[in-house]
């Protein structure tokens, strides 16, 4: 009786570890339910070092994923940027957009003194229904910052400060990268380790006071966290992210 018990608890733990998968090269991707989880050593070359990204679970529209990380050199150059992106909260234009829940709950469970990284929504519209992001079909990335430490900036400039959205205060960043343009919200009073929102109310401030057309698409929504320097690993316990069109 014993016995059986101890072998089905072992069990239940070899179950557990096989459900966890963990990639490690440059541009390794693994499906996670409703997103896909990516490593995105893009800025690799900039600087020395290593990461993984594992999937813990997939479940219904929820994931759970962490990233382990070193990064040396070029403070100022991101690295990479492991995230997940949702397959299917994408190809709405926003004129149409009647809701976009999202929930966010993150934690470090380990990181160096002076971390410099930022933990960050990256969402890319265009003029088409569907485009890769950080392509040609890019017009916008709208960036929202839950965390920036180790003062680190966003592309550009600071635009304006002070603005209350989904039950926080945001400062604005704005400025040009390759083809298309960036709009950073940033939290202006530190870490927000759960965040729950309507993204809407962000699609809507754009376009109310940054110029951005109601005829521009989701094309893409990815959260995840871009390391400039430094050590880490950073757990998302739970993220999910919808679109509903009217
Ligand atoms: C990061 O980890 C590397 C490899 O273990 C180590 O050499 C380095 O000192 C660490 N950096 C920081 C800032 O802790």
């Amino acid at each position: 009786m014993l016995f059986k018990l101890s072998s089905a608890v072992f069990l239940s733990q070899l179950v557990a570890l096989a459900g966890a998968q963990t990639i490690s090269g440059q541009y390794d991707c693994v499906p996670a339910g409703s997103y896909t989880l990516c490593q995105n050593l893009w800025g690799k070359s900039s600087g020395v070092g290593s990461e993984s990204s594992t999937l813990n679970s997939a479940s219904g529209n929820t994931v759970s994923w962490s990233t382990t990380y070193n990064w040396a050199n070029n403070p100022n150059n991101v690295k990479s940027y492991p995230n997940v992106e949702s397959t299917s909260a994408k190809g709405a234009q926003l004129s149409r957009i009647s809701s976009a829940p999202t929930s966010w709950s993150w934690n470090y469970n380990s990181q160096s003194s002076g971390l410099r990284a930022d933990v960050s929504y990256d969402i890319w519209l265009g003029t088409a229904s569907s485009g890769n992001p950080a392509s040609t079909a890019s017009s916008y990335e709208i960036m929202i910052w839950l965390s920036g430490l180790g003062g680190i900036q966003p592309v550009g400039s600071q635009i304006q400060s002070g603005i209350s959205l989904a039950g926080h205060t945001w400062n604005l960043w704005s400025g040009p990268n390759s083809n298309w343009k960036v709009l950073s919200f940033v939290s202006a009073s530190g870490d927000i380790t759960s965040f729950n929102a309507d993204l809407k109310v962000f699609f809507d401030y754009i376009v109310a006071n940054q110029g951005v057309a109601s005829s521009q698409y989701v094309q893409s929504i990815q959260a995840g966290t871009e390391p400039f320097t430094g050590n880490a690993t950073l757990s998302t316990s739970s993220y999910s992210v919808a679109i509903n069109s009217a």
